[in-house]
């Protein structure tokens, strides 16, 4: 069962994959050169700090596919993160300040939709199970928190 769950959620990265419009990555930092609070509050959780479980060993592509950002297992990975781009889609087409500042023409380059539960939620679910030891996974919970 768990790794039916597991062959779903790589589908389901895979079909996020190929939905961005341009296959080009800038990696984390250089979002967060423009957004640094949320590269800060990001920096602090589990989706930045994932590469510490696999230690100096070669990680498995299929781990790739949702331990780091990119385009594995098919293709190259970028970072051993789950990085900005793993959730807000690949940024090289739409990273740009006159970009960004219009969201329609960022979207259609490849910014992803997040502003609903359900476009959360298809986002998560390419990498997250519906259920987590601890109980139900929420689509909804803050994933890098700006603190006022
Ligand atoms: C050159 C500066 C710059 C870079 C680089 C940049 N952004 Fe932005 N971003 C902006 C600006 C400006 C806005 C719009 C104003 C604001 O809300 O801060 C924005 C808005 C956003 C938003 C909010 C969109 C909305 O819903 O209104 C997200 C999400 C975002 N950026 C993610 C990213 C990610 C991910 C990257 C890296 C791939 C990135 N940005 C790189 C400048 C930048
Ligand atoms: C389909 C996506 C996916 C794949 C593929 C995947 N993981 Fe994970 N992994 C996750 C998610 C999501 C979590 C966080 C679990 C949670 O807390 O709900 C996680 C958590 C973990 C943890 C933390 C301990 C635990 O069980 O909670 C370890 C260790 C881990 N993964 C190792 C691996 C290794 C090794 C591979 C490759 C053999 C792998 N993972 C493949 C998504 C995946
Ligand atoms: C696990 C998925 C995920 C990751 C990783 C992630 N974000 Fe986000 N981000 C979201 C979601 C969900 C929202 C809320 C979108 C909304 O409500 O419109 C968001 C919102 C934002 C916004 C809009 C303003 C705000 O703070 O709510 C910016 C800017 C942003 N993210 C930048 C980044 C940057 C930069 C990184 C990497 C350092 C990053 N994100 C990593 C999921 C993610
Ligand atoms: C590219 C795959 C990927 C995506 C997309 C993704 N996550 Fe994760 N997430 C992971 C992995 C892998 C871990 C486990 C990292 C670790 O602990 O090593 C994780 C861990 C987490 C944790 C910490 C769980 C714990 O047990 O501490 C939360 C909360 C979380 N994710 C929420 C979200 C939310 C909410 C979204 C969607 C907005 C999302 N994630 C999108 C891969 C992903």
């Amino acid at each position: 069962m768990r790794d039916l769950l597991i062959a779903i959620g790589v589908l389901s990265a895979l079909a996020g994959v190929a939905a961005a419009a341009k296959r080009d990555w800038t990696g984390s930092t250089a979002c967060g050169a423009c957004h640094p609070k949320e590269l800060a509050a990001w920096q602090a959780t589990p989706h930045a700090t994932t590469a510490a479980r696999f230690g100096s060993a070669t990680v498995p592509g299929k781990c790739l596919a949702c331990h780091a950002t990119g385009e594995a297992p098919a293709g190259p990975a970028i970072a051993l993160e789950v990085g900005c781009e793993a959730c807000h889609g690949a940024g090289a087409a739409y990273a740009e300040d006159d970009l960004m500042r219009d969201l329609p023409v960022a979207r259609a380059l490849g910014l992803v939709d997040l502003s609903t539960p359900k476009a959360r939620a298809a986002v998560c679910s390419g990498c997250h199970a519906r259920t987590t030891k601890s109980g139900p996974f929420d689509a909804n919970a803050p994933v890098h928190p700006v603190m006022p």
